[in-house]
């Protein structure tokens, strides 16, 4: 199957390093982050599962629950997680889901058969407050994934979110942002108190707004 953005993520119940998920249910209505990887004790998947657990207290704090999954068994997780631990210094605070009949990787589309057939690649969904997919990456097995970028774009969906904003190329959050083309001058100035700079009629640039102010306007 392949998933495409704005899909609704597919739920689907399997066995984890947490007991039992079912995918929906764990999610509730927050932002989440699936990843799948190729292998349990392999060296760049050890790297990547660390460098997740390490930017954890950033997930939670942009409400963003996160999960891994490959087609190792439960047990082989929970061995492994203590190589992560010793190897990056970062415990695995999040659930691996185990998916040895790629039955979910088959939902998702995570194994791809002209790469290898029978391991999950590195595929990466952001999966919205909605149940939407709102990012999908997939990565090759030679190179461990920056998962900075997923904090970067959660930064940007959320604003999106919030407020008529987009972000431009290699944006950070508290950078300026540009102002959605389907609003209207007039309307601009009127939700972007900051004000804006227009580089052209359809490129105009406007402090990162609050994403507390838009909570409070009831957006
Ligand atoms: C790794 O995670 O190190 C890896 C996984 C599959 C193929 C090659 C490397």
């Amino acid at each position: 199957m392949t998933i495409r953005l704005g899909d609704l993520a597919p739920d689907f119940t399997a066995d984890s390093t947490h007991g039992p998920i079912r995918f929906h249910e764990w999610k509730a209505d927050r932002w989440a982050v699936l990843f799948s990887y190729p292998r349990d004790f392999t060296p760049v998947c050890t790297t990547e599962l660390g460098a997740v657990a390490a930017l954890l207290p950033e997930f939670r704090r942009l409400g963003t629950r996160v999960i891994g999954l490959s087609v190792d068994q439960a047990d082989a997780h929970r061995s492994w997680q203590d190589d992560v631990a010793r190897v990056t210094g970062c415990t695995v605070g999040y659930p691996l889901l185990a998916d040895p009949e790629h039955r979910v990787a088959r939902l998702y589309g995570m194994i791809h058969p002209n790469a290898s057939p029978s391991v999950t690649m590195r595929s990466t969904f952001v999966i919205g407050p909605d149940d939407r997919v709102r990012l999908s990456m997939s990565y090759p097995a030679s190179t461990g994934r920056n998962f900075q970028e997923l904090v970067r774009v959660l930064e940007s969906l959320r604003l999106a979110e919030a407020h008529e904003v987009v972000t431009p190329a290699d944006w950070r959050p508290g950078e300026r942002v540009i102002i959605d083309p389907s609003v209207s001058d007039d309307e601009a100035r009127l939700r972007f108190p900051k004000g804006y700079e227009a580089k052209t009629e359809y490129l105009r640039f406007t402090p990162e707004p609050d994403l507390e102010a838009a909570a409070s306007n009831g957006r």
